[in-house]
């Protein structure tokens, strides 16, 4: 079997700052009810604190996961507006995104908060979805694989090779989140496959070749064919379009639109 087909795709809506909790449990219910047909994905959705456990609730008994939009890496403790990774676990995630550009742009974590959030996560059993991705500025000056790569070491370096399967990986170029302006599949692809060989070069072939990478940033059902047909693309970390039901499970049912075109 390659690579790319031992690795089931990964579909992950970011709601971000919105949905109340009635809003939040509607839309996890038409989420449920819609992506229950789509084939051969995992389909994730990280609510906004606040709804975390009416979600968990409603998703309980489907297969859709659970995930924090971020966490605070100490475990308790006198951190004002913070969530752990025990909290996060408890209340039934699988998933929490860290380093989400948003939050980096916020000031909120850089790439040595970044590490110390991924060694949290994996010590509650919890699977990080690492961000990273470059500004404009560096995309345009060239220097986007640097970028990242310094993104990449830094968040990897307190991983062992043996926990590396929990592991998600979401490539974000910061300048197509929220803006409609999507990377080419094949500008996603050449930073996917850079991404990948950082892995291997950390972990060895074994579970890197398994490690899923997701490309965020203004995917929508009508742009995710074409970035899922590239061989390092493995699902996307959807915001705008998450919001919605239908154009989500479209998402998550890439497989079937790929098949309708074929
Ligand atoms: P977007 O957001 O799909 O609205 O561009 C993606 C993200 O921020 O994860």
């Amino acid at each position: 079997m390659s690579e790319r087909l031992e690795r089931r795709p990964l579909i992950c809506g970011n709601w971000k700052m919105h949905c109340t909790v009635a809003e939040a449990t509607a839309l996890a219910a038409d989420v449920r009810r819609l992506v229950a047909s789509a084939r051969q994905v995992d389909v994730a959705v990280a609510p906004p604190f606040t709804a975390l456990h009416p979600v968990a609730r409603r998703l309980e008994g489907s297969s859709v996961a659970l995930a924090g939009q971020a966490l605070h890496p100490a475990e308790q403790g006198a951190h004002t507006g913070e969530i752990s990774a025990p909290m996060l676990a408890e209340v039934g995630c699988r998933h929490v995104i860290i380093g989400h550009s948003e939050r980096r742009a916020a000031g909120a974590v850089d790439d040595a908060a970044v590490a110390a959030r991924v060694r949290a996560a994996l010590d509650a059993g919890l699977s990080p979805i690492v961000c990273v991705g470059e500004q404009l500025a560096e995309r345009d000056a060239g220097r986007a694989l640097e970028r990242v790569g310094a993104q990449m070491r830094a968040a990897l370096a307190p991983v062992a090779a043996d926990e590396a399967e929990a592991l998600v990986l979401a490539y974000e170029p910061v300048w197509a989140i929220g803006t409609g302006r999507t990377a080419t599949p094949e500008q996603a692809q050449e930073v996917h496959a850079f991404i990948r060989g950082l892995l291997r070069d950390q972990f060895g072939a074994a579970p890197s070749g398994g490690l899923r990478i997701l490309y965020g940033g203004s995917v929508k059902p009508g742009n995710m064919v074409a970035l899922m047909a590239q061989n390092d693309v493995d699902g996307a970390l959807v915001g705008g379009a998450s919001l919605n039901a239908e154009s989500f499970a479209r998402i998550a049912r890439f497989q079937s639109e790929l098949e309708n075109q074929g």
